[in-house]
Parts: structure tokens; sequence; C-alpha cells
């Protein structure tokens, strides 16, 4: 991707499923060199980068240490944290002094769940601090991420940032706030949403279907549903109503839906969901206090 605005070096720590799916993006369509840090390289890792070898350098912990490298990286650069984030602290240790030895300050950018911007800005003082939460459709480029940015951030660091995340799906900056609100509805929601598909095709075999056709059928019905809010921009609600003939079988099935609670169920799920994500980003920076 020679013509789009170069994104300059963005460096990847932590080269598990995430890392590489961003990773697997960032090469399929923006303009940018990567290097990418992990502790071993595993199977999976040995076989992206033996699809994209000359593309991607790799740096691997024991290595690095033996070889002392340092590879000074500036503002217009980009480090990517992708650890778990009990490996977070371990990990800034060892890979800061290599990328951030000469006083540079990347635009950092992480995506550990319930990791609080101001933790990160501890840990990197004077860099950009941009903060996603983005969810597993980023493997298959469908990604639906949720950014925040710290106080710093000018525009073309909040736009590099976005850019990052629509190369693995759709993007959108949120104030910081809403963080939790965000992991209780798109980062869990793909849960929710393999439990619909799994019940509706369970309802297609109960009535005599093949189970693979009804999987297919379901998932399908899944995605151009959702496509169809996404690109007609009309509320679910009409949508439905366009479907629904009186008297006909979507309103009885309709009314059945209400009548177990699907609606209440739904919502009651990203309630529970943001408050828990809550209570553990607590009980995480409680954690961190006392160390
Ligand atoms: N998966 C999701 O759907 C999702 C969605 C949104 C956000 N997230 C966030 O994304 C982050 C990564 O998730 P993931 O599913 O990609 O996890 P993962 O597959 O376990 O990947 C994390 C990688 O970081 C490596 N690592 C650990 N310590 C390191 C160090 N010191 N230096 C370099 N690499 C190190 C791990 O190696 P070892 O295996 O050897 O420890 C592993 O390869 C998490 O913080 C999670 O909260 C995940």
């Amino acid at each position: 991707m020679t013509n789009t605005p170069s994104l300059g070096r963005i460096v990847v720590i932590g080269f598990g499923n995430m890392g590489r799916a961003l990773v697997k993006g960032l090469l399929a369509s923006r303009n940018c060199e990567v290097i990418v840090c992990d502790r071993y390289k595993t199977p999976e890792a040995e076989e992206f980068l033996a699809s994209c070898a000359h593309r991607v350098q790799f740096l691997q912990l024991n290595e690095v240490q033996r070889d002392s490298i340092e590879i000074p990286l500036t503002s217009s650069d980009t480090l990517i944290l992708c650890t778990k984030p009990q490996n977070l602290q371990d990990a800034v240790q060892f890979w800061k002094p290599v990328f951030c030895s000469a006083g540079g300050t990347p635009l950092v950018i992480s995506i550990l769940a319930g990791t609080p911007i101001d933790q990160i800005q501890r840990l990197f003082s004077g860099c950009v601090i941009a903060r996603a939460m983005p969810n597993i459709a980023a493997t298959v480029d469908c990604a639906a991420t949720a950014l925040c940015v710290s106080m710093n951030a000018n525009e073309a660091e909040i736009q590099r940032a976005k850019s990052i995340f629509e190369a693995v799906g759709k993007a959108w900056v949120v104030p910081e706030e809403l963080m939790n609100a965000v992991t209780g509805l798109s980062g869990s929601g793909p849960a929710y949403i393999y439990m619909v598909i799994e019940a509706l095709s369970d309802g297609g075999v109960k009535m005599g279907m093949p189970r693979q056709l009804a999987l297919d059928l379901a998932s399908q019905t899944v995605l151009g549903a959702a496509k169809l809010v996404q690109e007609t921009g009309l509320h679910p609600a009409v949508l439905r109503d366009q479907v629904t003939t009186p008297g006909g079988t979507t309103i009885s099935a309709i009314h059945e839906l209400e009548r177990h609670g699907l609606r209440p169920m739904l919502i009651s799920a990203v309630v529970t969901a943001t408050k828990k994500s809550r209570l553990l980003a607590r009980a995480a920076e409680k954690k961190i206090n006392k160390q």
C-alpha cells in the first residue's frame, strides 16, 4: 500500500491473537514499517511471519537481551501494547529501553482491557496515549473498536490511532468514561451474538433442518440484518416493522421474544458486563497502587 500516507514505524508488543490480527490488517491496507515483539516465536507467529517475512521484523525477548538492541522511536512512530494486563509491567520494563532509550516519545496505544490511560501514562511519561477496545472480529477485519486519547493528543495523533484500528474494521473515538460500557457492549458482544446464532440454529434443527444448514442460515441472517442496519442507517425497529406482516409469522415470533424478555435480557447483559468491567478495573488499579 504505497500510495496511502505513511504511518511510520509501528511496534507491536505482544504478538498473540490481537497483535497478529492488527498486524495482518496493517500490512494489507497501510503504508508502514512493522516490528513485532514477543517472548517466544509460537507456531502461530512462525506461520504468520513466513507468509510476510520480508515485511515484518520479529524481536524475541531472549535474543534482544543477548544482543542489547536499541531501536529509537520518534513521535511519528507508534508503540502498540498487546500483552495481557498481568504482563504489562514486565513487558514495559523490558521493551521500553529498547524503543525509548533516546528519549523518543512515540504515540503509545494500549488495547489492554480495564487499563486506564493514566496508568499507561505513568509508564510512558511525555507520550501521547490512546486506549482502545477492539473486539475479536479484528481477526476477520470486522472489529468494532472504541478508543479514547490522553489530553495531550493532537488531531493528527487521534487520526493515526483511529486509522490503525480502521485497518481491522470500524473505529470510533469516545470519552474514556465510556470504556467500561464499550467492554460490556462490543468487547463482550460477540459472545452474546454467538449464543443468538446457536439458539436460532437449534430452532432450525428442532424443526428438522440439518445442523450445518441451520448454522449457515442463522449466521448469514445475523450478518445480513447487521449490514442492513449499517447500510440503510434506519432504526432497527423500523427495519423490523418492514418485515412484519400483519397477522403473519414474524409478529407471532416477535410476541414470543417479547414474552420471554429478549430485549430486557440483552440490556441487562450489557449493564452487568459494564459493571463487572468497572469492578475488575478498580481491583487491578488497587493492585498496581500497592506495588
Ligand atoms: N482477545 C480479545 O477479544 C480482546 C479484545 C479486546 C482487547 N483485548 C486485549 O488484548 C490483549 C491481548 O489479548 P490476546 O487475546 O491477543 O492475548 P494473547 O493471545 O495471550 O497475546 C498476548 C501475547 O503477549 C505476549 N507477552 C507476554 N509477556 C510479554 C513480554 N514481556 N514481551 C512481549 N510479549 C509478551 C504473550 O506471550 P506468552 O503467551 O508467552 O505470555 C502473548 O503472545 C489483552 O490485554 C486483552 O485484554 C483482547
